[in-house]
């Protein structure tokens, strides 16, 4: 088992361009490289500030691609399955690479198959990944490649309630070996109001973002309308993937990317990851799953602290979130 209590903030995170990097997970001369990196017209990228539903909305998209997988087959032999699904972006690929194969094979992690853009843990060359690719990350948008402006690359951006995802990350830091372990949620909540945990602040994150929204191939989703309204959300990221599919196909992605389906999902719920990462015996990454959490787990004070925090560093974007921050 890894050693936690050598963790400490100097000991698993540096910064870099404003951002904070888990250590031993990437280089700055990796991150510099990303800016040159070429995209697809056909890449989708998942983007998010940390804990805000990452793994879920990555799953939602990778068996979005799936269905669309299973249907290029079926279409071969009938008309209807050939209906069945519409692509969008099937014209897009001009050449093999572009339009034929798939990223991964279907028996493989989500981590595989849809890999983080900044920490390359299993050293894939995505140059050589066949379309569509689809990525995951984490990074502010500063960080990521030139051409994302220039081509029609599709980024699905999901934000959760800031006071949620801290204390998901609460708990997270209990069990990832790469962040440190947080002594107790007020000491996490100062580091989190002023950008000193790993990914940096949050309100940079989504500022970054959101302000590029009209420059970008863009859908923005939170992690609590997914959560109200999960077939919802599924139908958005279809619509906006240009995929249309069968009802059937829907239920099919909807059920497979419940909680609790979730969870027993050897290639979903990240259990896959050894020992030396994730420490399974202090929790799960698929933990609780809901809207509101940090009502059980802040004081008044720190809520009203944090609510005060929020106001001034968001007042001056034309964003409402739909959760309710008091
Ligand atoms: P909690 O710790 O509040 O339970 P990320 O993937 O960005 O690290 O986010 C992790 C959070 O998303 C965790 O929140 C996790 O439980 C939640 N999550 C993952 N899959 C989910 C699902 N299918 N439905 C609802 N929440 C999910």
């Amino acid at each position: 088992m890894a050693d936690t209590a050598a963790k400490s903030s100097e000991t698993y995170m540096f910064q870099y361009k404003g951002y904070n990097f888990t250590k031993n997970t990437v280089t700055p001369e990796y991150i510099d490289s990303l800016e040159d990196f070429e995209i697809r017209d056909s890449d989708v990228f998942l983007v998010t500030y940390l804990k805000s539903g990452t793994v879920w909305t990555q799953q939602i998209i990778i068996l979005i691609h799936e269905e669309e997988g299973c249907n290029a087959t079926e279409s071969q032999g009938s008309n209807a399955a050939r209906s069945e699904t519409f692509n969008a972006t099937q014209s897009e690929g001009s050449n093999a690479a572009e339009s034929e194969g798939s990223n991964a094979a279907e028996s493989d992690t989500n981590m595989k198959r849809m890999p983080w853009l900044e920490y390359n843990l299993e050293g894939q060359d995505y140059n050589m990944r066949p379309s569509p690719r689809l990525f995951t990350s984490h990074l502010t948008y500063n960080l990521m490649p030139k051409m994302l402006k220039e081509k029609k690359a599709k980024v699905i951006y999901v934000a959760r309630n800031p006071k949620d995802a801290m204390v998901s990350l609460f708990h997270f830091s209990k069990i990832w070996t790469y962040v440190e372990t947080a002594k107790n949620i007020g000491d996490l909540m100062e580091k989190y109001l002023s950008g000193q945990v790993v990914a940096g602040s949050w309100f940079d994150h989504v500022r970054g973002w959101y302000t590029q929204r009209e420059q970008l191939n863009f859908l923005f989703l939170t992690y609590e309308e997914m959560i109200k309204d999960l077939r919802g959300a599924v139908l958005k990221m279809c619509h906006f993937l240009g995929k249309r599919l069968q009802d059937s196909a829907i239920d099919r992605i909807v059920e497979k990317a419940t909680f609790k389906n979730m969870k027993n999902d050897p290639k979903a719920n990240y259990e896959f990851l050894p020992e030396n990462i994730i420490l399974k015996d202090n929790g799960k990454f698929l933990r609780k799953g809901t809207v509101g959490d940090w009502k059980n787990t802040l004081t008044v004070a720190q809520s009203e602290h944090f609510d005060e925090v929020y106001r001034q560093r968001m007042k001056d974007l034309p964003l409402k979130f739909v959760w309710d921050l008091n």
